[in-house]
Formats: C-alpha cells, structure tokens, sequence
C-alpha cells in the first residue's frame, strides 16, 4: 500500500485507574496498526483482548476509568489525542462513526427511530425538518428497512435486533463518514440476519468508499469482509497482514492456533487441546510477550521483553521472537 494512512494508531497504551486495583493493567500495550483510505481492515481477537479499548481510544469515548498513558492516534494530519473536546466532536460526527455491539442500547429509547435518524441529517446538512424527515425515510430504505415509512415511527424496543443496528446504519450514513467503526456489528444477531448485516455493511462501503475497522472475535467474518486484519492479544498486537496471507501462511504462534482452532471444530480430539490453552490464565504481567505462558515455543527472551514488530514482507508483520530468530 502506498498511500499515507487514514488512521494511523502508533504505540497505543491504555490502563485502567482504580482504587480496588494496587497496580494499573496495561489493557493495551503498545497497539499500532494503520488503517489505508478505502481499506476494510479486520481487528481480530478473543473477548477480552482490548478491541473495544481500541476502538473507544480512537473515537475518545472511553470510561473514566481508562487512561491512554502513551502512544497516539493520527487521523489524517490531526493527532486525536491532542485535539479539544469540541474538535474531537466535530471528528466523530462528521469524519469517523461507530456503530457498536449492542444496537438498542445505541439508541434513544423514548425517541422514535425515524426522528433519530432526521436528526442525524439534519446536524450534517442543511435542510428543512421535512426534507431531513424526508432523507432519512430514504436511508432507512436505503439499509432494507420494509415498509420504511411506517417502521420509522416505531420506538427501539419494537424493532428486532437486527432492525436496530439497520437504523444504526442509518444514522451512520446520514454523517457520511470516511472511516467507520463496527464493533462486533452482529454478536447476538442470528446467523441469516448477520450474514444480511454484514452484505449491508459492505455495500454501503463501497458506495461510501468509506474506510472501515471491522472488529470481531471471529477470523470467519475477517476472510469474508476484510482485506487485511490485525490480531490481537491480551492487549498486544501480535500479527498484521493481508487476509489471504494469514490464512495462507500464518507467522505468530498465536496466530496458528487462533487459525487452528477454527479448522479444528470438528476434530474433538484436537480441540481438547485448545480448552488446554483456555484455562492457563492470561499473563498480562510478564513484561515480554504476553502469549508466552501459552506458546509452545516459547524461550527465553519472550519472558524478558517485547519482541520489536518485524516487516518480514511489503505487508506482513509480526511481532514474535521466535520468528524474529528465524528470520536472522
Ligand atoms: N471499566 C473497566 N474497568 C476495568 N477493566 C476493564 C473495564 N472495561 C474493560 N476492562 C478490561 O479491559 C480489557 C479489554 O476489554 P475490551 O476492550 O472490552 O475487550 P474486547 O472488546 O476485545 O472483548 C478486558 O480485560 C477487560 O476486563
Ligand atoms: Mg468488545
């Protein structure tokens, strides 16, 4: 890729302040992955590997409790982590949207959704209330909405689930932003409604030609939708490379046994293995790679410090000391 980035976190660190906790966890730890103008870049990882913090550090909606102790985030020439509130907020309306897990709770729940979504138009163009009423039955048209006009007077807990995060993408649309968030779009949303979910997202972004972040515990979605993806772990990045490539040639053991295990399903011999891994707890103080205690190849330096991210390709790179080893 040779354009410059459209969003470019570097060295991103987050912890969690709190009076019960003695020492802060680092919940992320020197994250950086870019995402590229026009690119649907996948951030892949088990509950609980910092996706969310990731995504609520670059929107800065993240609760009082976290805290970014270092790293930053480019959007474009703006560093977002220096900008004013006020700044940031014209950011997130107009430049950068999110759409979250939960699509009701995204919602306002005493304000029907046909209303929402015109107030989404009107704050991004000029227009009469009717015009903006009138646009926003269009958008709701435009996401698969049946009988657009009478739904948009519906309130949230009358639409399903997967109906929810439609509206959702229709505010979305109404901001017209060149980089979208989805995180984890369609957890909870039955398998025929995500797959009808995620035919939308990619739609609207090749209409909008809109970057987009994709989160999502599961590489299944990744080889559908993404063309490049970053793995994460506990916190860390562990691998970033195009899609075709990670399935092809996987390089961080983590890696490998993500892939594996998703090849695994119907092998109950070989998944007792991974349940194995699942119950050796996360090594979040280890100062070096925090797979280590979960790595079958683990020596060593990957107790004493963090391998440096390797570009063992144009466009592959990861960040394990066993590969680093191999490479020299
Ligand atoms: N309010 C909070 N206080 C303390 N720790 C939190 C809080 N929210 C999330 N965490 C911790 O941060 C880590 C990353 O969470 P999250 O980004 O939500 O993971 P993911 O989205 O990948 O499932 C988790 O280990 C979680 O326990
Ligand atoms: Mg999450």
């Amino acid at each position: 890729m040779t354009a410059e980035p459209l969003l470019r976190v570097f060295d991103l660190t987050l912890e969690f302040k709190g009076e019960n906790q003695q020492v802060p966890r680092s919940v992320l730890q020197g994250v950086s992955f870019d995402v590229f103008p026009h690119e649907v870049m996948g951030l892949v990882g088990e509950s609980g590997s910092g996706k969310t913090m990731t995504a609520l550090s670059i929107m800065r909606l993240l609760p009082p409790a976290a805290e970014i102790v270092g790293g930053e985030i480019f959007f474009g020439e703006s560093n977002l982590l220096k900008l004013s509130a006020r700044e940031m907020r014209a950011i997130r309306g107009d430049e950068i949207a999110m759409i979250f897990q939960n699509p009701r709770a995204a919602l306002n729940p005493l304000m029907r959704v046909g209303d929402q979504v015109a107030r989404a138009v009107s704050l991004h163009h000029e227009m009469s209330k009717s015009g903006a009423y009138e646009e926003a039955i269009h958008l709701l048209v435009r996401v698969g909405i049946p009988d657009a006009a009478s739904r948009a007077r519906a309130y949230p807990h009358q639409l399903s689930g997967g109906m929810a995060q439609r509206v959702l993408i229709a505010i979305m649309l109404a901001c017209r932003p060149t980089l979208l968030i989805a995180d984890e779009p369609t957890t909870g949303l039955d398998v025929t409604i995500q797959a009808q979910i995620f035919e939308l997202i990619k739609d609207i972004r090749a209409e909008t030609k809109a970057s987009l972040l994709l989160i999502t515990h599961d590489l299944g979605v990744v080889s559908e939708v993404c063309q490049r993806v970053a793995v994460m772990y506990a916190g860390q990045i562990m691998e970033v490379a195009p899609v075709h490539e990670l399935f092809a040639q996987p390089r961080h053991p983590y890696t490998e046994r993500l892939l594996s295990s998703v090849l695994r399903v119907d092998m109950p011999s070989e998944l007792d293995t991974s349940k194995a891994m699942a119950f050796t707890s996360i090594d979040y103080e280890n100062p070096g790679c925090r797979f280590a205690n979960r790595c079958p190849y683990a020596f060593d330096p990957c107790w004493d410090h963090r391998p440096h991210p390797l570009n063992i390709s144009a466009s592959q790179m990861v960040v394990c000391h066993k590969v680093s080893q191999e490479i020299q």
